[in-house]
């Protein structure tokens, strides 16, 4: 079965098409950085405005490469949650196709996307296993009994882990999307005058809050105003070095907790070089298995939806009479695989 899968929840236009058989992927990806990097974040109208322009000539692309559109058996794209706007761009494309071409199609959740997007590497996770997702959204743990059947360990009180580092990145007058780039000057050193908090450690439980890290780096930057080039570095390790180890401990408690010994770690933060070099030490004293997706699919791409929708497709699920998208939805509500 082929599967396109379409991707508009945020920034990025994901276009895929997943060959449930042969494992084959096409796909293209645009990502709208540059139309927002001057407001210093997603514009979300504009986000759905470039969605509508890019979503159909890439679509376009990929059937002239896989050969036509009548080679698609079944159509997933990302219902929720994300920006309302952008995700109805998506949704329109996905159900009028789906509806032109008699084909069956099916909402996924982004973050199932996410969840799953280890999946597409040779050496696949097996449940039940404990997924960290990361991401400028989220920041979640979760415990993954079977696929489609998640229950919710902790998650962020405050900013998600992919915002905190944005954040502490422009407050260091790093151009949007500053995460990538904090964790650059961060890896060029390894040592740090300063010192983050690593927040809610001290007490039971797997909830994260990241705020106070960005307030941390506000009180520093104001009093070495202006910034030279060893404070700003000296910085980004010394919150990234807090951020990661909090996630550590936070993911050494889950497997404890639930007893599993594979550690799926998605989203984009997963794309953090440091936490990947952590975390594998980590699993390693626990005897546990890390697992993470390729780079390309840590961060929004249309093959983790085409990926996810195939799982759920290929057993006979279908949308309802939906004609809506969920800003807001959580992966407890989804129905087991
Ligand atoms: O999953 P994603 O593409 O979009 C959401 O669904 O949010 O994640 C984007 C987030 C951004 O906050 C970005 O700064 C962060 O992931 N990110 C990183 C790295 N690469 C991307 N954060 C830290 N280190 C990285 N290497
Ligand atoms: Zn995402």
């Amino acid at each position: 079965m082929k599967i396109l899968g379409i991707e508009s929840s945020c920034d990025e236009t994901g276009i895929a098409v997943y060959d449930s058989e042969s494992a084959e992927l096409w796909q293209r990806l645009y990502s709208q950085i540059e139309k927002h990097r001057e407001y210093g974040g997603v514009v979300p109208e504009l986000a759905s405005r470039d969605h509508v322009v890019k979503a159909a000539p890439m679509l376009k692309e990929i059937l002239a490469e896989i050969g036509s559109v009548d080679d698609i058996d079944a159509i997933a794209y990302t219902r929720g949650p994300g920006l309302i706007g952008a995700l109805m761009v998506g949704a329109n494309l996905a159900r009028g196709l789906a509806w032109a071409l008699d084909k069956p199609v099916l909402g996924v959740h982004h973050m199932e996307g996410h969840l799953l997007a280890p999946m597409l590497a040779q050496d696949k996770p097996e449940v039940p296993f404990v997924a960290l997702l990361v991401s400028g959204g989220h920041t979640l743990l979760v415990d993954v009994a079977s696929l489609g059947n998640y229950k919710i360990l902790g998650e962020t009180l405050d900013d998600a882990v992919g915002e905190a580092f944005d954040k502490t990145a422009k407050l260091m007058g790093l151009p949007y999307p500053g995460g990538p780039q904090l964790a650059k000057l961060a890896d060029s050193i390894n040592h740090s005058r300063f010192e983050f908090p690593r927040p809610m450690i001290n007490r039971p439980g797997l909830e994260f809050s990241f705020s106070g890290l960005k307030t941390a780096a506000l009180n520093i930057v104001k009093k070495h105003e202006p910034l030279d080039d060893e404070v700003r570095i000296e910085i980004a390790y010394a919150f990234q070095h807090a951020v990661v180890d909090t996630l550590r401990i936070k993911c050494k408690r889950a497997l404890e907790a639930t007893g599993y010994q594979n550690l799926v770690i998605a989203g984009g933060v997963g794309a953090n070089q440091r936490l990947r070099l952590v975390l594998a030490g980590m699993a390693e004293e626990q005897n546990a298995k890390l697992y993470f997706p390729a780079l390309e699919y840590c961060t929004d791409n249309g093959a983790m939806i085409a990926y996810a929708g195939a799982l759920r497709l290929t057993q006979g699920q279908v949308d309802g009479d939906v004609f809506d998208v969920l800003p807001r939805w959580s992966l407890e509500e989804l129905d087991p695989i």
